[in-house]
């Protein structure tokens, strides 16, 4: 056991570590580092509870521009880990049976953003996933609060020039149609930015980067985010 502050935390963490010996002193320490034990119950209730909050933020959250290289990372980090994988646009069209460009002509907009808030509800009930989120799902507030509670949120970046090589061959994706060029890509992802610099808790770039190279990146940076929950297979 070791003394002083270092001790302090040996003694409030044994919840966390999965100890369950645990030392306070109902009268006066008999060695540095001994607290008191209203104190020792004020850190337990206080660990116990970001643990409780901790657990719920069991997904990973992709999000960024269209043409970032969400879905294949989801597939490259379901390999990886073993988690489950959701993709929020596959989700809706299985759930309406429409396509979603068919969504954004017969209903508009704001409906299909309605159907995205639908279904990050449903998806913080899933198990465990990675989730590929469509581009514009951090422009609602509630779907990033939504998010925020139940994982952790990673910004996949692009420069314009990059989406445009990507997205261009596509027309599936409506905010584009009639569009398709780098400037107005560009103007997009400027207005977009304070969205995704407010949702994500980390942004990685993969402008000239192999896959695996991200991957590694963003299993790095969702370890690091989420300490309770470590991923299970991993490399
Ligand atoms: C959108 C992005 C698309 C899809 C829809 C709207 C957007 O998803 O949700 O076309 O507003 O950025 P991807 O980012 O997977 O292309």
């Amino acid at each position: 056991m070791s003394m002083g502050e270092l001790g302090k935390i040996s003694r409030t963490s044994g919840e966390k570590f999965g100890s369950c010996v645990t030392f306070g002193c109902l009268s006066q320490a008999s060695a540095p580092g001994q607290i008191s034990y209203e104190t020792l119950k004020e850190e337990l209730s206080l660990t116990h509870q970001k643990l409780l909050e901790e657990a719920d933020k069991k997904h990973l959250y992709l999000i960024g521009f269209m043409g970032t290289g969400k879905s294949t990372m989801m597939h490259m980090l379901h390999e990886t880990t073993g988690l489950a994988m959701i993709d929020t646009d596959e989700f809706i069209e299985q759930q309406t049976g429409r396509k979603i460009r068919e969504i954004f002509a017969e209903d508009g907009e704001e409906a299909f953003r309605r159907m995205e808030t639908e279904c990050l509800k449903k998806i913080a009930t899933c198990e465990a996933s990675i989730i590929s989120c469509g581009g514009g799902i951090v422009l609602r507030e509630e779907n990033v609060r939504l998010m925020k509670k139940s994982g952790v949120i990673i910004c996949l970046e692009a420069t314009a020039e990059t989406v445009w090589k990507r997205v261009h061959h596509s027309d599936s994706r409506p905010v584009l149609n009639g569009n398709m060029n780098v400037e107005y890509i560009q103007g997009l992802l400027n207005a977009r930015k304070p969205y995704y610099e407010e949702a994500a808790e980390c942004h990685v770039p993969t402008d000239s980067r192999t896959k695996e190279d991200i991957c590694k990146d963003i299993l790095e940076q969702f370890r690091s985010l989420n300490t309770y929950r470590q991923v299970k297979k991993g490399k």
